[in-house]
């Protein structure tokens, strides 16, 4: 069978930046180690005036385009995911491929264009339509290209706020790709959950507390689905373990569940054993408090032991690296935590190529789902074209007075006008609006 996956990947992010710990945590009387320690947050990113999530997206799926070297007729799919979206008809992936015309000749007219909805599992549902479409044969020798493109902003003072970003990551879902060889086996958990949602609303309604438990208890599910078609995960099989990353500390939690999990019964677990115990079995307890809480001592002595941390600094920390300075990404977060994470491993230097990784991705409301990849013998080359280090250090730093003024420019209900901060140099830009109350955007060389 023809491999079938990601054959290049370009990161845009918004072009201002908040900072946690110098910026935010004084204006909220916090100790700045509530965001860098707990939450495991530097900054977040935002949209300078002239930004939104098609600029972003255009300007990724432009890099992606030119680096590659092609041309819209090898593109037969665009496919958006967005949980901003500011349109309830026309999707987004016609306002990028309206940019994508502006600087290619040729048009994407026999390209198939959407806009997929689940919270922040999208994006990876829109490369599974792209993968799906091209193994049912129906590509004609295409390629997708999957927009991933957000703005995450929470309603001011919603615990969330810390928790803000901005930005999109374009992928290249091809035969024979690149980067990495998309498994067919998949592991769901899925269930009717109100723990994040927006209503016909711009900023989401969020339980921040339910929506941490339910993103475990989710993914606790699909990684049980996973397993039972593609057998038991051992914890050393994979190099590396991408997730969704609303902030890094989610991920913390995450990452220690998943390997409770995947440990039990072996020897990993046996090992262990001699230092902190064997893990707690419900039918040992009376009732269910007692058990839990035998739960809790465990992860807690887990999460010191020696194994333990070295597991989570070689396959876990590396896919953080880019998140602590962005923040949240929604659908474009755990597509940049697979870049983080390849792009550690070519800064050390380190040969990748054939190793596995198992990627875990989330949607509030709410979703998980769980799949292997493997990683293809172009991957160096490919992480190696990218410039996002350079991206997140020419951010423009905001004071609070202009982050509220920034916030206040991409409120829908508000109508405020904002001088940009930084001056838009080879990229997209939100131009005016046109005579049906449609976004315009141009090209600035
Ligand atoms: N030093 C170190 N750590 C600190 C700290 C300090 N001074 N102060 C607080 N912390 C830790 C807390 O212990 C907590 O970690 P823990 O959960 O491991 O115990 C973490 O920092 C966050 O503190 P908390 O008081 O829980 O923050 P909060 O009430 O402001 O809310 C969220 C945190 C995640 C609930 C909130 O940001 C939110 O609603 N986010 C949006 C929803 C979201 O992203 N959900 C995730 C699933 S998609």
């Amino acid at each position: 069978m023809t491999a079938v996956g990601i054959d290049a990947v370009e990161v845009w992010t918004g072009n201002l930046k908040l900072d946690l710990a110098e910026t935010f945590a004084p204006e909220k009387g916090d100790d700045p180690e509530k965001y860098t320690k707990g939450l495991g947050l530097r900054a977040s990113s935002f949209p300078d005036s002239y930004e939104d999530i098609v600029t972003m997206g255009a300007n990724a799926a432009k890099r992606l385009m030119d680096r590659k070297g092609l041309t819209p007729d090898d593109i037969g799919r665009i496919d958006v995911a967005t949980e901003s979206s500011f349109d309830n008809s026309k999707p987004i992936s016609t306002y990028i491929a309206g940019c994508l015309e502006q600087v290619y000749d040729g048009d994407f007219h026999h390209a198939n264009k959407g806009e997929r909805k689940f919270a922040c599992i999208a994006g990876t549902q829109s490369v599974d339509d792209a993968y799906n479409w091209i193994r049912a044969g129906r590509n004609r020798g295409r390629s997708a290209i999957v927009v991933a493109t957000d703005t995450a902003l929470y309603a001011r003072g919603d615990a969330g706020e810390a928790t803000q970003g901005a930005g999109a990551v374009a992928l290249l879902i091809s035969e024979d790709p690149d980067l990495v060889e998309i498994s067919t086996h998949q592991g769901y958990g899925s269930a009717d959950e109100t723990d994040f949602l927006k209503p016909n609303q711009q900023f989401p309604s969020v339980d921040g507390k339910r929506s941490v438990q339910v993103y475990l208890a989710r993914m606790r599910e699909a990684l049980e689905d996973y397993e039972s078609v593609a057998g038991d995960v051992h914890i050393d099989d994979f190099v590396y373990a991408p997730f969704h990353t609303p902030f890094p500390g989610m991920v913390r939690k995450a990452a220690a569940l998943a390997y409770r999990h995947v440990t039990r019964d072996t020897g990993v677990e046996e090992e262990l054993a001699e230092g902190i115990g064997r893990q707690p079995r419900r039918e040992s307890f009376d009732d269910d408090a007692q058990y839990e809480e035998a739960v809790r001592e465990y992860m807690d002595a887990l999460k010191e032991t020696g194994r333990y941390q070295d597991w989570y600094a070689a396959a876990v920390d590396p896919t953080l690296s880019i998140a602590r300075d962005v923040g949240n990404w929604y659908t474009a977060s755990v597509h940049l935590a697979r870049v983080s994470a390849l792009k550690t491993a070519l800064e050390a230097d380190r040969d990748v190529t054939g190793e596995s990784m198992l990627v875990a991705s989330y949607g509030s409301g709410a979703q998980a789902e769980i799949h292997g990849e493997t990683v293809q013998d172009g991957w160096a080359e490919e992480i190696a074209a990218l410039n996002i280090d350079e991206q997140v250090a020419d951010r423009y730093d905001l004071s609070w007075a202009e982050y509220e003024e920034v916030h206040d420019r991409h409120n829908h209900d508000m109508d405020s006008e904002l001088e940009e901060f930084t001056a838009p140099e080879a990229e997209f830009v939100f131009d005016g609006w046109g005579r049906m109350g449609e976004r315009k955007y141009t090209y600035v060389e």
